[in-house]
């Protein structure tokens, strides 16, 4: 089966109740990708979400129409599609990596774009994840992108 990575940013509803708001979403994901076969990374600023999906086309665009419903966030820009050989977060229904300083930073700067290139973004979110020590992610994917 084919499969897709989709980069998309969105507004947070409510900047006061981001960190919150984000545990709640990592957890539903966590529970619920598996059962369709999503991996993927979530990140976020106290204004913004940025999140990693990888699965089947129809998988994504099931997901896609709950996220454009859910009250949490807005103004949803995907800002990449792309078919992939292979998954980087293969191994996570959702991950939200702890960002270093200087990578919440970098964040903070390329979020301030309004659609921020995702080639950047993919490549600093899997670089945090990898930072956090999983052997196996340390090695450069060939294929951030
Ligand atoms: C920023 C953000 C990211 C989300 N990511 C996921 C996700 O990866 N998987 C998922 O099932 N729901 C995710 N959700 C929640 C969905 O929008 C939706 O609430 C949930 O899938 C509802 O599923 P249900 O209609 O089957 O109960 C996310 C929501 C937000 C605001």
């Amino acid at each position: 089966m084919q499969f897709e990575r989709l980069t998309y940013v969105s507004h947070a509803t409510d900047p006061a109740e981001s960190v919150m708001a984000a545990s709640d979403i990592l957890e539903q994901s966590v529970r619920k990708n598996p059962r369709n076969n999503i991996t993927g990374a979530l990140a976020f600023t106290p204004s913004r979400f940025v999140q990693v999906l990888e699965g089947s086309h129809g998988s994504l665009d099931v997901l896609l129409l709950k996220l454009a419903m859910d009250p949490r966030h807005h103004d949803m820009i995907v800002l990449a599609r792309i078919p992939i050989q292979h998954r980087l977060f293969s191994d996570w229904s959702m991950i939200a990596p702890v960002f270093t300083p200087q990578g919440r930073a970098r964040l903070v700067a390329l979020v301030a774009d309004q659609t921020p290139p995702f080639g950047a973004l993919n490549e600093l979110i899997y670089e945090m994840w990898a930072e956090q020590g999983s052997a196996t992610a340390r090695s450069p994917s060939p294929e951030v992108q």
